[in-house]
C-alpha cells in the first residue's frame, strides 16, 4: 500500500550489513537470482554493496511468491525483512523477506554472456551498473575530490578557461576543428594553459579540472580523445616548485584513495602494496640525459641524444622503480613552444614529465614558462605557427611578466594506474576514442 511505503525508512545495504540483525528495509536492483520450487534467492545490489534476499515459499504469501518470480536481473525492487547471518550468502548476511514491492520490472538484460570489451562498450550505459565500473566510478569520484582539496588547501583559486579556443598549444596535429558559424580556426581546448597564464597576473595561484580534447590517431590503452585534465599555473614559481607540487598532489591522491576506497581496490583486485611506496617514498628525479644513461646501462636500450622518449622506453624506465619518475630537461626540439630554455644547458628546456610506475606512462606534463617574447616567436615560427595569432599570449610578457610555471595531470591516466586497469577507457564513464563516440 502507498501509505506503508512512505512510512518506511530505507537504509543502504552497507548500513544493513553493519546492523547485522533486526528488521530492515532496503531497495535496489536485482544483481543475481536463482531458486527452486521451495525457496528463491535474489541478490539485491545498491550503490553500496550486495545482499541476499530470501523468499521462503512456506513463509511468504502466495502473492509475494508469484511476485518474486517476476524479478529478473536488474529489476528494481524494495523489501522489508529480518536480517540473519549466513556464511554461504555472498556478503555473509541475508534478509528473510516479509514485504516486497517491485518498482520497475526488467526486460531480459543484455549483459549476461558476452563480456567482450567491445560489447561492453556498446552497452556502456548499462555496464556502468557492474560492480567493476561502480568501483572505478567511486575511485574516480575520490580522485576528483582529492585534486580539488589539494589545490584549495594550498591556496589555489579555481579558474576556468574557454573550451572553444583560437590557438593550438600542444601541436596542431591533435586539434579538433569546430564548425564555428562557418569560421575557421576555432578548436576544442587541448589544455587550459594559454588562457590560464593571463589569469596568474590576477590570482597568482590557480587550478582547474576540465575536459581536454586531443584528436589522437592512436589506439593505445592510454589515449582518449576527450579526457579530464587537472591543471595548475602559478606566478613566482621556480621549476622545482612545479615538480614539488606535482609530487605532493600525486601522493595526496593515492593516499586519499587508499584511505577511502580500500573495498573498491580489493574488488578490482588491485595490489595496494604497489601503491604504498608512492605515498611513503620520494619520487625518483632525473634529467632526460640521465635517463638515456640509465636506459643504456640497465635496459640495454640506446637512444641518440635529442630523440624523444617513446612509450616503450618510458615503460622500461618505469619498471626500474616503484614510484613515479620525474624526468626533466628534455631537448628543446621535442617539447612545446612555451617551455623555458635552460640557461645552464640551452639545448634543453625546463620541461617535466612524470612517468607512472608499472608502465602506465606519462601522468603529468609541465614546465617553467618562457618569458622572452623573441624566443616564443621563434619557437612558434619553427613549429609552423603564426605568431600574430598569439598576440594576446605575448601581451602577458609585456606588462609585468614574472617567472611562472604549471602542469597538467591526465586524470584518467591516474585513475587507470591507481585502479590497475588494462585500458584507460574504463577510467571514464563514456570513453571517446578515434573509433568510439557512441553511445
Ligand atoms: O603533456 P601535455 O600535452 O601537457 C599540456 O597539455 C600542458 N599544457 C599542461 C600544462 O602545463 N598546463 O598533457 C598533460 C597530461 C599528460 O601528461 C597526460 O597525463 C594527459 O595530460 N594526456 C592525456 N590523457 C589521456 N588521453 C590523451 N590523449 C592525453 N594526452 C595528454
Ligand atoms: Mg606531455
Amino acid at each position: 500500500m502507498e501509505e506503508t511505503r512512505l512510512d518506511k525508512k530505507f537504509i543502504s545495504i552497507k548500513t544493513a550489513l553493519e546492523k547485522k540483525s533486526g528488521k530492515v528495509s532496503v531497495r535496489g536492483w536485482c544483481y543475481r537470482e536463482r531458486g527452486s520450487n521451495a525457496v528463491r534467492f535474489i541478490i539485491m545490489r545498491d550503490s553500496t554493496n550486495i545482499i541476499q534476499c530470501v523468499f521462503d515459499k512456506e513463509k511468504v504469501s502466495e502473492e509475494m511468491w508469484e511476485q518474486s518470480q517476476k524479478i529478473k536481473m536488474e529489476a528494481s525492487f524494495q523489501v522489508t525483512g529480518e536480517l540473519s547471518e549466513n556464511s554461504k550468502a555472498p556478503t555473509g548476511y541475508e534478509i528473510h523477506v516479509e514485504e516486497l514491492e517491485i518498482v520497475g520490472l526488467s526486460d531480459t538484460y543484455p549483459i549476461s554472456k558476452d563480456f567482450s570489451p567491445e560489447f561492453l562498450l556498446d552497452n556502456r550505459h548499462l555496464w556502468l551498473r557492474s560492480r567493476k565500473m561502480t568501483s572505478i566510478l567511486k575511485i574516480r569520484s575520490t580522485v576528483f575530490g582529492a585534486i580539488d582539496e589539494y589545490f584549495k588547501t594550498n591556496g589555489f583559486y579555481e579558474y576556468h578557461s574557454p573550451v572553444l579556443q583560437s590557438v593550438q598549444c600542444e601541436g596542431g596535429s591533435t586539434l579538433f576543428n569546430v564548425d564555428f558559424f562557418g569560421k575557421k580556426g576555432v578548436f576544442l581546448a587541448q589544455t587550459w594553459q594559454l588562457y590560464a597564464e593571463p589569469a596568474i597576473f590576477a590570482l597568482e595561484k590557480i587550478y582547474t579540472i576540465a575536459p581536454s580534447f586531443r584528436a589522437e590517431k592512436s589506439k593505445t590503452s592510454r589515449h582518449l580523445c576527450e579526457y579530464w585534465h587537472a591543471e595548475m599555473e602559478m606566478a613566482w614559481s621556480t621549476f622545482e616548485d612545479i615538480q614539488d607540487h606535482g609530487e605532493k598532489l600525486i601522493k595526496f591522491i593515492v593516499a586519499t584513495v587508499l584511505e577511502k576506497n580500500s573495498s573498491e581496490l580489493e574488488l578490482l583486485k588491485r595490489d595496494i602494496n604497489k601503491l604504498k611506496p608512492v605515498v611513503e617514498k620520494p619520487f625518483v628525479r632525473m634529467t632526460y640525459s640521465e635517463s638515456l644513461i640509465i636506459l643504456k646501462e640497465k635496459c640495454n636500450i640506446e637512444i641518440p641524444w635529442g630523440k624523444d622518449l617513446r612509450t616503450i622506453e618510458e615503460d622500461k624506465l618505469s619498471s626500474l622503480y616503484d614510484v613515479p619518475i620525474i624526468c626533466t630537461n628534455y631537448p628543446k626540439e621535442v617539447k612545446a613552444f612555451y617551455m623555458m630554455q635552460d640557461n645552464e644547458d640551452p639545448r634543453t628546456v625546463l620541461g617535466v614529465d612524470f612517468i607512472a610506475p608499472e608502465g602506465y606512462g606519462e601522468i603529468i606534463g609541465g614546465s617553467q614558462r618562457e618569458h622572452d617574447i623573441e624566443k616564443i616567436k621563434k619557437n612558434l615560427l619553427d613549429s609552423g605557427e603564426k605568431p600574430e595569432e598569439y598576440e594576446f599570449y605575448m601581451d602577458t610578457r609585456k606588462y609585468g611578466s614574472v617567472p611562472h610555471g604549471g602542469f597538467g595531470l591526465g586524470v584518467e591516466r591516474v585513475i587507470s594506474w591507481v585502479c590497475g586497469l588494462d585500458n584507460i577507457k574504463d577510467a571514464i564513464p563514456f570513453p571517446r576514442t578515434m573509433l568510439r563516440w557512441k553511445p
